[in-house]
């Protein structure tokens, strides 16, 4: 697997007293999904800025694509790093719905007739096909987060980061836009990032990354990271219900493994009444 994005000793200070990030150290490998973890707080958001040059390193590299980001390099990263930012309200500058999407790719020397394909693509995706001529000041919350991501799509870069670009969505909603992530992740060819506080989300992921106070503290399957409660409360993250409930059924020997995964508790329950 090649690295696409390579994190190295990275600290960032916004008051050059208290560390937002804390020498953090992270490869993401190229086509990877890879979901970031982590209390309110522990520095997500600012890794995100981060990443496209948005905030600058009090000290470290980051490496995108064999790129050291750099006021160089900046832009050339940002045309291929798409990404949604947790409140959708700083994303939008457009008029409409349909400008909107189409200022991503603005200054991407996409035809006029390309960008028509990818807004018409995208926004059915997320189903907002409705609202391309309304004015995204007027959405609710969840609806500028499906246009946000809309437009991060239609950008068609390497690398998406998506900073809990699904917490204003019904569970439906998170349902759809997983889905679509899946399918990207099928089309095989994107690298995505994502910051969730979505145990579902987090399961879909080849890879989760647990950060506390500015930094990685744990990185591995999702199944393995998210039933290690000590782990999970210890970055004061909640511990997923099939966990617990795996737990206490251990405790009457009812089964033997902690499960993460729902599907795997109740077959494990199944074979349970049937020895019985
Ligand atoms: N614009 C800002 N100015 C000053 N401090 C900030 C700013 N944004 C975030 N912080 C602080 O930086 C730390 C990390 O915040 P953030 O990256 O937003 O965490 P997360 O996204 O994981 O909730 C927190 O202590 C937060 O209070
Ligand atoms: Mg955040």
């Amino acid at each position: 697997m090649k690295p696409i994005i390579e994190i190295t000793d990275l600290y960032f200070s916004y008051d050059n007293k208290n560390l937002a990030i804390n020498n953090l150290n992270l490869i993401i490998y190229e086509k990877e999904w890879v979901a970031i973890l982590g209390h309110n707080g522990s520095g997500k958001s600012t890794l995100a800025k981060l990443l496209i040059g948005l905030l600058e390193p009090l000290r470290g590299t980051i490496k995108v694509n064999d790129k050291i980001l750099s006021q160089e390099t900046v832009y050339d990263i940002r045309r291929e790093t798409g990404i949604v930012f947790q409140n959708p309200d700083n994303q939008f500058v457009g008029s409409t719905v349909a400008d909107d999407i189409a200022f991503g790719m603005e200054n991407q020397q996409i035809s006029r007739e390309e960008m028509k394909k990818r807004i018409d693509k995208y926004i059915k995706k997320v189903r907002m096909e409705a609202y391309l001529q309304h004015e995204p000041h007027l959405l609710s919350g969840g609806q500028k987060q499906r246009v946000a991501i809309a437009g991060a799509l239609a950008m068609d870069t390497k690398v998406l980061v998506f900073d809990e670009a699904t917490s204003m969505l019904d569970p439906q909603g998170r349902e759809d836009i997983n889905t679509l992530i899946q399918e990207l992740k099928n089309d095989g060819d994107k690298t995505i990032i994502s910051i969730t506080h979505d145990i579902k989300e987090a399961m879909l992921a080849d890879r989760v990354v647990v950060m506390k106070e500015g930094t990685v503290v744990a990185t591995g399957k999702p199944t393995e990271i998210l039933k290690d409660e000590t782990l999970m409360k210890d970055c004061g993250l909640d511990v997923p219900l099939t966990v617990k409930l795996s737990q206490e059924l251990k405790k009457y020997n009812i089964i033997n493994d902690i499960y993460v995964n729902q599907e795997d508790l109740v077959k494990s329950l199944w074979e349970y009444s049937l020895i019985k």
